[in-house]
């Protein structure tokens, strides 16, 4: 990276930004725990900084859906994709205005109710016990047969009701059968466990009511979006000019989004041939075709890396994002901006925001500036120190914002 590029790397605690978003979890910006999401402030700030009226803000990578929720806030068009189909989901609960329920007479209704809903799924009884399955299978089969608005308030309550039924452990992001997840089950068979099913559930609606009132107060605009999910970034093309690109790529060390959802995503009623086929589809683990990159950084640190399997998971990931950045430039008007957290390979750091910039540099897009977030929550793991390395991991120290202007 030449001097110009890391003179403009500027400290920033986005979190502290701005003032009308006074949390990271307010209003609907945090009513579902999706692996790696945006702190809406990143967003939001990007926006203030750089978007004017009348301009349409995308995200190729749209995971939670939040860059469309901040999007609203500030009066612009969006437009989103994600492969996985959860952001529908998330998104369209998200931006729900205020609605009138009567949660105990629905609650009711659905002890009553005659449609049932089971998901297609071979493994279905590995995840739940065979007791839970008539409740859950009532519940969804109402659920599923609401007006789409009603549906809305129920659809993430339910799914966080029915993975806290399931064997598969909470505190785990992937989806995993623990000893201690199994011990919850034995429990709960052992309570008046129908009970508990219905105050669960009632819980997480209330909760998302007063969530959806929070939100209210941001004064949220109505605006034009299109969303596209179950898409592969690597296969689809943008067809229309958008002016602001905002996105966070998968990681390098990356979760596995589609196998860590899974769960939500039978319940959801996609089948398991199309779960499956999303799951090959996953950045970095697909195939990916080589792509020429103009990044001395990346050489470098190429060069540094002596196993193979590593030197191939380096190469589809940067072959990937880098494509895929390539591909989108032609149709992004003003700028590009892309949030990184840092990667390593074993002990050699890996500085994804530089190679990106060196090689966006090439096709004509110029390096506004880098901001260097630290991520509050991990700080005090700072000093820890890797028993495989031997040195102080500096993994999740900072995440990186790179702003990119379209030049001339
Ligand atoms: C870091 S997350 C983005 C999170 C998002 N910024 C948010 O606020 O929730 C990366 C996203 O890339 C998606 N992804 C991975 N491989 C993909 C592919 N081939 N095509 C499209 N999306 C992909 C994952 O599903 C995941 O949602």
């Amino acid at each position: 990276m030449n001097k110009s590029n890391s003179d403009k790397k500027i400290s920033i605690l986005f979190r502290n930004t701005i003032p009308e978003i006074p949390s990271t979890t307010f209003g609907t910006f945090a009513i579902y725990k999706y692996p790696a999401k945006f702190i809406p402030q990143v967003i939001a700030y990007v926006l203030k900084e750089y978007a004017r009226p009348g301009m349409t803000i995308f995200d190729p990578f749209g995971g939670y859906g939040t860059v469309g929720v901040v999007s609203r806030v500030y009066g612009y068009n969006y437009e989103l994709w994600d492969l996985n189909p959860l952001i529908n989901t998330i998104h369209d609960t998200a931006i729900i205005g205020k609605v009138d329920l009567n949660v105990s007479q629905l609650l009711q209704d659905i002890k009553n109710s005659k449609v049932e809903f089971l998901p297609t799924w071979s493994n279905l009884a590995y995840w739940f016990t065979d007791e839970f399955m008539p409740v859950l299978a009532k519940t969804w089969g109402f659920v599923n047969s609401l007006p789409p608005e009603t549906k809305a308030m129920f659809l993430i309550p339910l799914i966080k009701t029915t993975r806290y039924f399931s064997y598969s452990d909470e505190k785990v992001h992937k989806l995993y059968k623990s000893k201690q997840s199994k011990q919850k089950v034995l429990e709960l068979l052992q309570m008046d466990w129908q009970a508990k099913f219905y105050g669960v559930l009632k819980r997480q609606i209330e909760t998302l009511i007063k969530k959806i009132e929070q939100h209210s107060h941001l004064n949220p605009k109505s605006v034009e979006y299109r969303i596209r999910s179950g898409v592969d970034v690597l296969e689809t093309n943008l067809e229309r000019e958008v002016n602001i690109m905002v996105t966070s790529p998968p990681y390098l060390q990356a979760q596995e989004y589609i196998r860590s959802t899974k769960l939500e995503l039978f319940w959801l009623g996609y089948n398991e041939e199309y779960i499956r086929e999303l799951g090959r589809k996953e950045i970095p683990y697909r195939k990916v075709k080589e792509f020429e990159i103009h990044s001395e950084t990346y050489h470098r640190c190429r060069a540094g890396i002596m196993e193979e399997h590593l030197k191939e998971l380096y190469d589809r990931y940067f072959y990937a994002i880098l494509t895929v950045f390539s591909n989108l430039s032609e149709n992004v008007t003003d700028y590009m901006t892309i949030f990184v957290g840092p990667a390593q390979i074993r002990i050699t750091a890996i500085p994804i925001d530089d190679i990106i910039v060196e090689h966006l540099q090439t096709l004509g897009w110029q390096h506004e500036v880098t901001f260097v977030d630290t991520i509050v929550g991990r700080s005090m793991f700072q000093a820890k120190i890797n028993p495989a390395s031997g040195f102080a991991d500096s993994r999740m120290k900072t995440e990186h914002l790179v702003v990119m202007k379209r030049q001339g």
